[in-house]
Parts: C-alpha cells; sequence; structure tokens
C-alpha cells in the first residue's frame, strides 16, 4: 500500500504492512494547554492530525520553518509526550505505556545541540555506556566496555579518548559521540531532530555523511528533522513538508525537488540560492512575506493563506487535505 492510498483512504483504514514499514503515524494530535490569562487557557496546536509512514531503510525528511511542529511531531513518536489524539506503531505494534520499555530500546532521538545533551560530568565512556546500563544489556563491564568502543569506532573517535569528558570535544566530535549514544542498543530506527544545525557546515557534511553509511552498515531508518531545506534533500528518500502543524505536501526528494507544487514548498526551495542565472531565470520564484502566525490563532481554513500569492475565498472556509497529484506525490492546496 503507498502513502497516496494511507492518507487519502482515511486514518481508520489503514493497514499494517509489518514488513514494509518500520513506523506509521496516524491521525497524530499534540495540543499544549497554554495559559493566555489567570483563569483562561488556550490549546496550541503544535501538530493537528499528521499522518505519515517510513519505510525499513528509509530516510523521511520532515522540514519547515521554526515553529511549525516538527520537534514535537519527533517526541511524539518518541513518546516524551503522550498523544492528545492520534496512534504510533512501531514494526507493526501500536505503541501505549505498556511497551513503551520495550520499543524505547529500538527507537532513539539525534537532538540538535550537542553542547547541552552531552552530561559534561561525565566521561564518553559514561556517556555512551549509560543506555546499555539502562536497558540492563552488558553482562559485565567488560562486556559494557567494549560495546563502548565498538561504537565510538563506528563514529570516527578513538578509544583513547573514551576516558576524557565531554566539555574536552568539538562540536562535531561531540555529535559523534551523542551518535555513538544513540546506536549503543542497536536500535533500528532514529529520529534525527536539527542534529547538524548547530555545527559549521564543514562539519555538517562529514556528520551527514556519517549518518549515511551507518544507515547502509546498520540498516538504519531515519526522520530526518530539519529547517534547512538542503540539508533534507541531501539525506532524504522522501520529503514531507510542515506548516502550522500539518503536512502540507510529501513526495520522493526527487519528484518534490524537480516539482515543488505547494506554495509555501515552492518558497522553502526558492529560499536557495541557484548557482546557474539561466535556471533562476526559469524557475518560479515566490519570497515568503510575513512570519508563521502564532499557532494559538492559526488562520481559519488553509493555515498559509495569510501568507499565500494565490489566496481565494474557498482557503479561509476550508482546510485542504492531503490529495494525490500523481505517483505518490501528496499535496494539500485548493489552488494548484
Ligand atoms: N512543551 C510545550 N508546551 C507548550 N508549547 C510547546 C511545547 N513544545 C512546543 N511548543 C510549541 O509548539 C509549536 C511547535 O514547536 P516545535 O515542535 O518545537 O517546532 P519546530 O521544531 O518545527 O521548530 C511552537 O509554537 C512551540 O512554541
Ligand atoms: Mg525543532
Amino acid at each position: 500500500m503507498n502513502d497516496a492510498n494511507l492518507v487519502s483512504s482515511g486514518v481508520e483504514k489503514l493497514q499494517v504492512d509489518e514488513q514494509e514499514n518500520i513506523l506509521e503515524v496516524r491521525g497524530l494530535k499534540q495540543y499544549f494547554k497554554v495559559k493566555t490569562g489567570f483563569f483562561s487557557s488556550l490549546p496550541l496546536k503544535a501538530v493537528d492530525d499528521v499522518s505519515f509512514c517510513i519505510k525499513r531503510g528509509e530516510t523521511l525528511g520532515l522540514v519547515g520553518e521554526s515553529g511549525c511542529g516538527k520537534t514535537t511531531v519527533g517526541r511524539s513518536i518518541m513518546h516524551l509526550y503522550t498523544p492528545t489524539a492520534g496512534e504510533i506503531h512501531f514494526a507493526g505494534q501500536k505503541i501505549d505505556k505498556n511497551n513503551l520499555t520495550n520499543l524505547r530500546r529500538n527507537m532513539q532521538m539525534v537532538f540538535q545541540d550537542p553542547y547541552s545533551s552531552l552530561n559534561p560530568r561525565m566521561t564518553v565512556e559514561d556517556i555512551v555506556g549509560e543506555p546499555l546500563d539502562v536497558h540492563k544489556l552488558c553482562k559485565s563491564k567488560q562486556e559494557r566496555h567494549e560495546r563502548v568502543q565498538e561504537m565510538l569506532s563506528l563514529v570516527g573517535i578513538s578509544s583513547e579518548q573514551a576516558s576524557r569528558y565531554a566539555h574536552e570535544f568539538s562540536g562535531g566530535q561531540r555529535q559523534r559521540i551523542g551518535i555513538a549514544r544513540a546506536l549503543a542498543i542497536d536500535p533500528e530506527f532514529i529520529v534525527c531532530d536539527e542534529s547538524v544545525s548547530a555545527l559549521d557546515v564543514s562539519i555538517q557534511a562529514q556528520i551527514l555523511n556519517m549518518f549515511k553509511e551507518l544507515q547502509s552498515k546498520l540498516d538504519l531508518s531515519y526522520l530526518f528533522i530539519a529547517h534547512d531545506i538542503l540539508v533534507v534533500t541531501y539525506m532524504s528518500d522522501r520529503i514531507a513538508v510542515m506548516y502550522l502543524g500539518k503536512l502540507i505536501e510529501l513526495a520522493d526528494t526527487r519528484e518534490i525537488n524537480d516539482n515543488p507544487i505547494h506554495p509555501y514548498t515552492k518558497a522553502l526551495f526558492s529560499a536557495v540560492p541557484i548557482p546557474d542565472p539561466k535556471t533562476a531565470r526559469k524557475s518560479q520564484r515566490i519570497v515568503l512575506k510575513g512570519d508563521v502566525p502564532s499557532p494559538l490563532h492559526v488562520p481559519s481554513g488553509c493555515a498559509f493563506r495569510t501568507r499565500c500569492p494565490y489566496v481565494t475565498e474557498r482557503c479561509s472556509e476550508e482546510t485542504p487535505s492531503l490529495t494525490d497529484r500523481g505517483n505518490g506525490h501528496l499535496v494539500a492546496c485548493w489552488n494548484i
């Protein structure tokens, strides 16, 4: 079953394809209660009815401006938040409170900031070894030591460096240590949340390539979250574009790169400099005006309408849902 069918056939009709899909997110909603006054509060719809799946061995990119809900999708998948509504299935199994520990062993998250996500008072050996202790995966100190050494060599950190502290390392090396830590328990699926955004561009490329090598060596599947469309394009097999809590476009990377349909996706690609002036002139550039509206006051109908150059009356009245425009290229827009 392809994605187009999954989305257009409605959430309740989704079928679990254990063989093909490592992860299925169905109708995920994550609302936060935000205080707006002494006695009043409003629901902040950080994620509002999002569905997608990730195939085994695949990288799905999740892209969108800051504040559109990407991190919340990642954290909800990891069940760091309990979803307001919707279901998450991992390898055909619905994730709930009862099987959380077991599933956490198979899923890990690599965060953006390697400076704050690693405890500066712990040695590299203990940082990488900690998840092994939590999940009681090693029978002896020796076994733990060997496993840590194996992980460090996978990410290009030498064994002599294992006794050093995290603060002694550069940003790129810290991110390598963070990745070794995520890999220690041998997960099948990793959420990478802005995992290279805090690094210099030259270091970014090294870490991105390492993610790719690790993927083929260890049969990993990734949800690759970033606001940088170039990074997401480089890493992903398919790309999902998010705006104010909703997916607005989802397609194969090549397809969405060559033929972005939603005006928001076009704008994201327009912001990337094109080296060849001839191609640049041919392509239709859309420059985004203004900021993303507050998620506490999401515009009615299509949330993008307040910034859209093609807005019509219908856009404020009805919310467009993702529909297949051919070859599984899903778009939520009334006018394009
Ligand atoms: N724990 C929380 N409580 C309240 N609001 C939150 C919480 N986490 C995120 N948000 C809000 O949800 C929206 C989406 O945030 P986030 O998922 O971090 O976006 P992104 O990762 O795309 O930048 C933002 O408006 C953010 O302020
Ligand atoms: Mg984020």
